[in-house]
């Protein structure tokens, strides 16, 4: 079974790190992180093609890789920095496009959780999570939180950065490892 990460930050920063640390606890599967800043993607411009089509999106700037991605996996955990208490616009851009998936339910029954870091405590992460759950449940997926030990809505963290290092606080490191966790709990138990 495959596990895809998605960095929606603007760099390879704090957000990477929280995934990488979420796939600490999912040895075993096959598992690929994107980052989006590695992407240039246009908004959707509510052409309608792809309603028409199948699904199929015309504007060719590589969202369609992302989407094959998103298709392959079994699970996808979604990251984003909280920009002004949100996700990243990039991020939301990339919700926008996946209206393509919807189309023929491609992420239905597939499983999602969430990541969040901001500068501050209580500075919008669990706003953030919710947006990217509303996203998955809009879809369709399977919706976990970080559940046993941590249990809330996913993993909420603050991350400092010092010259070229990021200081991730201790909540959030765990957080991911639980968020982790819980999807190797579920994808095993559809695997039965
Ligand atoms: C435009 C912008 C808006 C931000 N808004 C918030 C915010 O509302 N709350 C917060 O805690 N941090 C905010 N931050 C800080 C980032 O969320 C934080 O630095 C995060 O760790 C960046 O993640 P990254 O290292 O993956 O890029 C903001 C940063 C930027 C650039």
């Amino acid at each position: 079974m495959k596990v895809l990460g998605i960095n929606g930050s603007h760099r390879k920063g704090s957000t990477l790190l929280l995934i990488e640390e979420a796939f600490k606890e999912l040895e075993g599967f096959e598992t690929e992180i994107i980052s989006l800043s590695d992407y240039v993607l246009e908004y959707c411009k509510i052409c309608n093609a792809c309603k028409r089509n199948g699904g199929i999106c015309i504007v060719k700037d590589g969202y369609e890789e992302i989407a094959q991605k998103m298709k392959e996996a079994d699970a996808i955990i979604v990251g984003s920095p909280v920009y002004f208490g949100s996700v990243t616009g990039m991020l939301k851009t990339l919700f926008d496009r996946s209206r393509t998936l919807r189309v023929n339910w491609d992420l239905k029954d597939k499983v999602c959780g969430a990541i969040a870091v901001g500068a501050t405590k209580h500075g919008g992460q669990e706003h953030t999570l919710q947006v990217i759950l509303s996203w998955a449940l809009i879809h369709g997926m399977i919706v976990v939180s970080d559940s046993d030990p941590t249990s809330h809505f996913g993993c909420a963290a603050v991350a400092k950065q010092v010259d070229d290092e990021f200081e991730i606080d201790e909540w959030g490191l765990k957080t991911a490892r639980s968020l982790g966790k819980r999807i190797r709990e579920v994808l095993e138990l559809m695997k039965k």
